[in-house]
Parts: structure tokens; C-alpha cells; sequence
């Protein structure tokens, strides 16, 4: 069928994620209200087909920015807009329900450990986000097989709940689970932490055709060699160099 709506086309040169003056103070109520700042004035940008590498020692806010891009952690200050179906939402102050939105068809997020749900099939887990975006069953575990596959989970662990996994399966899971949807916007914290090379490589050709779909991507890699194979930009993040203003 084709489509006849009139609603402008998308600007394909638009940023999927524009930040503008970030802040981020954590504050531990629980000590006396001790003020952690971690950084103030970030400015960045990631248009489609584009992956940039955040860097910087430990403890400079690489995981807090990314989790405050995906509104785990709210900001202190400054904007997190991405684009959500033809229209900009500012994860910095959007409704819980818009980011549930957001997070459904626009945005994933590798976190470096799998959550473990307890009793929950691995290619449940890998399916899951493909049915909340409205996929078959059918379909939705034929694809989440099918990446398990890609990833090298061995078949006969498909229908076990990741719980007793080696590390490095349940990362690969986690993987599954990031990719399986083909996000616009993709975070992936040190998704390759616990891999072979043989697995990494795999990871790099994932990111790779996410970045030929026209995925923004946001990423932290520890691993120097997947970092320059799958990197556009670096964007550094200091010690304390802002955040002690
Ligand atoms: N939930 C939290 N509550 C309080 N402080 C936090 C919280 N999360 C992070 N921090 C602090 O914020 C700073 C940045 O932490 P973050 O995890 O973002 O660093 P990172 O750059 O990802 O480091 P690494 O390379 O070790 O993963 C650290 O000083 C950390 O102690
Ligand atoms: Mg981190």
C-alpha cells in the first residue's frame, strides 16, 4: 500500500541526540547530603549512522551520562532531546510514560551486566522487546533465535533461564536483547567486556550494520580494538575539570 500522508519527511541530517548543557550532581542524602558533582555544561550531538565513543578515566561520568540519556538517572540541568517518531523528546523532562514511549521504539540500551529475571527463558528475554513494539510471537521468537544464533549461544541453552550462564553468555544475551529490535538510537555500555575474540567481532559487525540502518549510537568501549573499528568520535569526558566549577 502506499502511503499518501502529508506529514513532512524526516530530516535525515538531523541529530537523533542533541545535549545541550548537561549537569549531573549526585547528592547521598544518606551522608549528610554530600554533593558528588560529575559533569556540568556537556554539549554533544549523534546524527544518523554515526557512533561516538565516550572516553575518559574512571569515574568521569561515562555510565552517568549514557544512563541519563536513556533517563535512568534525572539531570541536574541541560537537555536530552532524541528523536521519537518524526518529534523531539527531552529525556531530561519527559513524563515516566513518554520515556516508557521512547524506550519502547526509538531507543535501547546494553547495559554492561544482564538483568537476571529469574525462571525467564534466554530467548524469552531476547523476544520480550520485540512483542512490546507489537511483533508476533512467531516471528518475535524466529527473530530472537536467530540473533541468539548470531551470537553464538549454543541452541541447547535457548530455552534456560540465563541465571547459571557463564558471564560472557549472559553478555551475549544482553546483546541479543540491544540489537534484536533494530533501534534508531542504540547505548552500549562495554558491551564487549567479557568476550572473545571471536564474539567481539560478531559485536563490530552488529554495530556496524545497526550504523547502515542509520542508527544513532552511543558507546563506551574499553577495548581499544572495537573501539576503532566501530568509532566515528571521541567525546571526552574530564575529571572533575567542569564539575569542580
Ligand atoms: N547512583 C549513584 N549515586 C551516587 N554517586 C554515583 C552514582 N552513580 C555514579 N556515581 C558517582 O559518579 C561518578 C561517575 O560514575 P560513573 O559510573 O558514571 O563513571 P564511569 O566514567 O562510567 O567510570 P568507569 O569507567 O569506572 O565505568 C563516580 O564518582 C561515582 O561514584
Ligand atoms: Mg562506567
Amino acid at each position: 500500500m502506499r502511503e499518501t500522508t502529508d506529514a513532512p519527511k524526516p530530516d535525515a541530517a538531523a541529530p537523533l541526540i542533541e545535549i545541550r548543557g548537561l549537569s549531573k550532581t549526585f547528592c547521598l542524602h544518606v551522608q549528610g547530603g554530600t554533593r558528588i558533582p560529575v559533569f556540568d555544561g556537556i554539549d554533544l550531538a549523534v546524527h544518523p549512522g554515526e557512533c561516538l565513543a565516550l572516553v575518559g578515566e574512571s569515574g568521569t561520568g561515562k555510565s552517568t551520562l549514557m544512563r541519563s540519556i536513556y533517563a535512568n538517572y534525572r539531570p541536574g540541568g541541560g537537555r536530552i532531546l532524541v528523536r521519537h517518531r518524526g518529534r523531539i523528546v527531552d529525556m531530561a523532562s519527559a513524563e515516566p510514560r513518554e520515556i516508557l514511549e521512547v524506550r519502547r521504539h526509538s531507543m535501547g540500551y546494553v547495559s554492561q551486566f544482564l538483568r537476571v529475571v529469574p525462571r525467564v527463558a534466554a530467548e524469552d528475554i531476547v523476544a520480550e522487546p520485540l512483542r512490546m513494539t507489537g511483533v508476533g510471537e512467531t516471528e518475535a521468537l524466529e527473530r530472537a533465535r536467530a540473533m541468539l544464533a548470531r551470537l553464538r549461544i549454543p541452541e541447547r541453552l535457548w530455552r534456560l533461564a540465563p541465571a547459571t550462564f557463564s558471564g560472557g553468555e549472559q553478555q551475549r544475551v544482553n546483546i541479543a536483547r540491544g540489537f534484536v529490535v533494530g533501534f534508531p538510537i542504540l547505548l552500549l555500555d562495554e558491551p564487549t567486556a567479557a568476550l572473545d575474540a571471536a564474539n567481539r567481532r560478531v559485536v563490530i559487525e552488529l554495530i556496524a550494520e545497526a550504523k547502515a540502518r542509520g542508527s544513532a549510537i552511543v558507546g563506551i568501549f574499553h577495548d581499544r580494538e572495537v573501539r576503532d573499528a566501530v568509532a566515528d568520535r571521541l567525546f571526552e569526558l574530564n575529571p572533575g575539570k567542569e564539575a569542580a566549577a
